[in-house]
């Protein structure tokens, strides 16, 4: 079993992966934007045939003012494919991606309330953290855990080079993240308003 970045040549198969395996699925050109917009983040598993058995499909969050942060898109491993340590390995490779490339300081995901096993693989192994429960998340209706997970321990942890040692290493100030629509209130003592 080889795990490798994704490329655009697996795209199609990592779509038939997540079809086989999720009920949230995407266009090609969603698979697309990723790989072109983050080339290493996305990872595959394949076995020593070159079949893709898992992937986790994996992006920066942009839009945000909170620190740099990447989220995971999808992930999944065939079911014949299981409980060998695949996607805790394809998550590890992503975060260790993120934090040397991008300096992501946590990383963010949903999942369905009801997904036990990938539930366990975050909070259990993955150590991902609950941050919220977002009410009917998916499309039929069910909420979804949104999770974090710090990637400063892990960097910590596992020796890993961030992109800026200073600012990743560094302290997060007191009272400056608010909430959207909160006031949020720099060290300088300056109040600025969210937009949201
Ligand atoms: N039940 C309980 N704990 C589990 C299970 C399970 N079925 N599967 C994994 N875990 C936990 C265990 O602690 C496991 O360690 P252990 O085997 O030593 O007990 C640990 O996670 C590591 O498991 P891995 O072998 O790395 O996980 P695997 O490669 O089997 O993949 C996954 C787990 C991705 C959840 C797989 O079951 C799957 O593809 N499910 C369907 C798709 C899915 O639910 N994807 C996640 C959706 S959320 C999202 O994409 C952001």
């Amino acid at each position: 079993m080889n795990i490798r970045v994704a490329n655009v040549n697996d795209l199609q198969k990592i779509q038939a992966c997540n079809l086989l395996c999720l009920p949230e699925n995407y266009q090609l050109k969603y698979y697309m934007y990723h790989a072109l917009s983050w080339p290493l983040l996305s990872y595959v598993a394949e076995d020593n045939k070159g079949t893709v058995v898992g992937y986790v499909l994996a992006k920066m969050e942009e839009e945000s003012d909170d620190e740099p942060h990447g989220h995971i898109t999808s992930l999944a491993v065939k079911r014949t494919y299981r409980r060998l340590g695949l996607a805790q390995k394809l998550m590890d490779h992503t975060a260790r991606a993120m934090i040397e490339n991008y300096n992501a300081r946590y990383v963010s995901l949903h999942v369905r309330v009801s997904n036990r096993a990938a539930f366990s693989l975050y909070k259990h192994t993955l150590r991902f953290e609950i941050y919220e429960t977002e009410p009917k998340y998916y499309a039929d209706g069910e909420d979804a855990y949104a999770m974090k997970r710090s990637l400063v321990a892990f960097a910590k942890e596992n020796d890993v080079e961030p992109q800026d040692r200073n600012t990743f290493f560094a302290e997060k100030e007191k009272g400056r993240k608010g909430k959207k629509g909160e006031e949020k209130i720099p060290i300088t003592g300056k109040v600025e308003e969210v937009k949201s």
